[in-house]
């Protein structure tokens, strides 16, 4: 087998490649002949190159170097082909990984690929499968990069600090908060769950001048009301049977910054007794104790119930409603701003991608048909949920409808402008690309698109073409 390498691999060096020739390689395995024929060929096509001859010694090199490629020999003494790629791939994520190996060994390829390999040589090189295969790495490569950086550009001009919206009654929302945030105002924000109510008040805080100061945050429906009010006052040490010691309640934690009452429709009448007086002195005392605290906290609060309701049946002080509502955010239902839909999916898809260490870069035109049908009782919460479930399950590079939730959608819209002109945006790709016989670099100037988006859109109509050409 090893003269039958020394006679193939010079072949290797006479190839003309087009690649990155910013792309660094490192080539792993045992035999030095193979060593030294590939690092001579890759060289002279202008890679940076290193070699290792065992596993240890090549994840030395990927720790210290940007690596993003490693060929390596399967079988080698000690630590193998794929066990070097599940350990290169802790190190580095977005290691792609080709594996070489024995002539005729399809079913190890196999399972190389199923642990996680970009693809498989066999030996004896073939110099034209090695050429296609690093091309069509570096452009995949690249693609992922491409469209990293176009999601980023895409996010920051939609970002207001964490908060994600394109729609208009959103950027209205934003342009309150960036004025409330000026001042020491209390705000209640009111909105059905998962709209993003604490979202929006640590908004506020980080825009404040409170935002080195803590953000605190309590939830009033998460506990009884004793242990609520020593929650927030704090208490003394005695006060009641299992005060050990003495107690700082959040209004003491949070002095100086900001806290953020959620769930205040929960609140019993004692509490808002409380809460009413330290609004109006800004000062209270601590459960068992006499002396009062002064303190210095902008208070935000949230309910996802009808304050007025509460208010008008008695169940919430009026006063105290007036008090923690000097200015209302009302935050809209994501239904009825579905233009946010495919932004948020978006964003939780590059998100929960990233966490999983997977490549997958949107959704097939059905799941995005669904994620607009689906009317979202849970607000941003549940497409949240279940955009990271999707993720974990899916085995495509896109999400598909199987991978989303089995929900009951609507029926579709009888007459559904959007999809008709996808299906003939999708025919007129289609019919372009035919036309100028696969060449997508001509295919995109005549449809005046970049070759990217072009390439993108193929994907997601599943035009069934799989190269860019490098024309
Ligand atoms: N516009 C947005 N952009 C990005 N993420 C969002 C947006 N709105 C909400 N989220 C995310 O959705 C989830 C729910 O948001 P948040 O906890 O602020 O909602 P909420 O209104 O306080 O819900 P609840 O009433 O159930 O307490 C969070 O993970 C939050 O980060
Ligand atoms: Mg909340």
């Amino acid at each position: 087998m090893t003269a039958r390498r020394e006679r193939e691999l010079p072949l290797l060096s006479t190839l003309k490649l087009t690649m990155n020739k910013k792309a660094k390689i490192l080539v792993v395995d045992d035999e030095a002949v193979i060593r030294v024929s590939l690092h001579e060929w890759l060289t002279d096509a202008g890679y940076q190159v290193f070699t290792a001859g065992n596993g240890s010694q090549a994840l030395e090199i990927i720790q210290k170097e940007e690596l993003r490629i490693v060929i390596a020999d399967l079988v080698m003494p000690g630590m193998d082909g794929i066990e070097l790629m599940k350990k290169s791939k802790e190190l580095s994520p977005n290691i792609e990984v080709v594996i070489i190996t024995a002539y005729g060994s399809i079913p190890t390829a196999i399972t190389a690929m199923r642990e996680g390999a970009y693809d498989y040589i066999e030996k004896p090189f073939c110099p034209e499968r090695v050429e296609l295969l690093i091309e069509k790495l570096v452009e995949h490569q690249e693609l992922i990069e491409e469209n990293l950086s176009l999601h980023q550009k895409l996010d920051d001009r939609y970002r207001f600090e964490n908060i994600i919206t394109k729609s208009s009654r959103m950027q209205q929302v934003i342009e309150v908060i960036k004025v409330v945030a000026k001042s020491n105002a209390t705000v209640l924000i009111t909105g059905e769950t998962g709209t993003g109510k604490e979202l929006v008040a640590r908004a506020i805080h980080s825009q404040s001048h409170r935002c080195g100061k803590p953000f605190v945050a309590v939830s009033c429906a998460a506990l009884p009301e004793s242990l609520l009010e020593s929650e927030l006052f704090g208490h003394e040490k005695g006060s009641f049977t299992g005060a050990y010691t003495q107690k700082k309640g959040k209004f003491e934690v949070a002095n100086r910054g900001t806290l953020f009452l959620d769930e205040i429709g929960e609140m019993s009448a004692n509490i808002q007794v409380h809460l009413l007086r330290v609004l109006e002195e800004k000062e209270f005392t601590r459960v068992g104790g006499n002396e009062p605290i002064k303190v210095d906290v902008r208070v935000i609060s949230a309910t996802n119930r009808d304050a007025k309701e509460i208010v008008g049946n008695g169940q919430f002080r009026e006063d105290l409603y007036y008090r923690l509502n000097v200015v209302n955010i009302e935050l809209p239902p994501l239904r009825e701003r579905r233009e946010d839909i495919p932004l948020l999916a978006q964003h939780f898809l590059k998100k929960f991608a990233l966490e999983n260490q997977k490549e997958i870069t949107g959704f097939s035109p059905e799941a995005t048909d669904y994620l607009l049908r689906y009317e979202w009782p849970g607000n941003v919460r549940e497409l949240e949920n279940a955009i990271e479930r999707a993720v974990i399950l899916t085995q495509n590079p896109f999400i598909e409808v199987a991978d989303l939730p089995q929900q009951n959608l609507p029926p579709a819209r009888p007459i559904s402008p959007e999809r008709n002109l996808k299906r003939v945006e999708k025919n007129h790709i289609q019919n372009v690309l035919t036309e100028a016989g696969g060449n997508y670099t001509k295919a995109a100037r005549i449809l005046g698109i970049t070759r990217m988006t072009l390439y993108n859109k193929a994907r997601a109509y599943r035009l069934g073409v799989k190269k860019i050409d490098k024309s």
